[in-house]
């Protein structure tokens, strides 16, 4: 398949990672959903403890608006939504360009992983609507293309969980990112699994103070965090 050019037909199939999740794999990209390391240590360290952790210490109480590129399978909304509490109320809203079918996302069994039957309602949730699936925890799903569509505005923590840079470079670009940067609120957060000095010289160029974390446990990549301060 030819960079840029990201089918919405393509096939999945599901492989467990490291730590005993599952995450899908698509071989016309060569290139799966989460580390190969482990999907739910993935999700947790990188996007729940890294971002929306770390951003809700400061503002205990206040529900945060919290934008994810690329939906997928859930995992880091599930993961999330997990630690949601009255003290770290969330909005979150996550952007996917091609849904994932619930028979597939049923195969990877998060459901029995998790046991809290929140990953179900997550997935069942509709999409292009607000729903409460806590009182905590807000979810507005919506099937849009993250280069195109208008982005939500006023995000507190961003998520960015795009496929690689050599996999799909148009979710990397200067201008994508500055469209990005744009609607992120100050003293807003954004991770992300890739740490190429490329992204985080970029990220930096537009305005946010640049940190390489230890990345998961098991994993020996460094991750990188974003805030646009105050
Ligand atoms: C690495 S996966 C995300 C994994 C996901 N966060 C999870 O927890 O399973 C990248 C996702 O970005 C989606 N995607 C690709 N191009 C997109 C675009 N232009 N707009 C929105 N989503 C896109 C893919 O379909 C895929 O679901």
């Amino acid at each position: 398949m030819e960079q840029g050019q990201l089918s919405c037909e393509f096939q999945h199939t599901i492989e467990v990672t490291d730590d005993g999740s599952a995450t899908l794999f698509v071989p016309a990209l060569n290139e799966h959903y989460h580390s190969v390391k482990g999907a739910l240590t993935e999700a947790g360290h990188i996007y729940r403890d890294c971002a929306f952790m770390h951003r809700a210490q400061s503002g205990v109480g206040e529900r945060l608006r919290l934008l994810e590129v690329g939906f997928g399978t859930g995992l880091n909304a599930c993961v999330t939504a997990m630690v949601a509490d009255e003290s770290h109320p969330v909005h979150y809203i996550s952007l996917e360009k091609y849904p994932v079918d619930n028979s597939i996302l049923k195969a990877l069994r998060y459901d029995n992983l998790l046991d809290n039957g929140l990953m179900h309602a997550i997935h069942e949730a509709p999409w292009d609507e607000a729903v409460s699936v806590t009182p905590y925890f807000t979810l507005e799903k919506k099937r849009a293309d993250y280069l195109s569509d208008p982005l939500p505005v006023s995000v507190d923590v961003v998520y960015f969980d795009a496929f690689a840079p050599e996999k799909q470079p148009e979710m990397w670009t200067p201008e994508a990112f500055r469209r990005l940067v744009e609607v992120m609120n100050a003293g807003a957060v954004l991770t992300t699994y890739c740490a190429k000095g490329e992204v985080r010289r970029l990220l930096a160029s537009l305005g946010l103070t640049m940190e390489r974390l230890s990345g998961p446990v098991g994993g020996k990549r460094e991750i990188l965090r974003g805030t646009l301060l105050l």
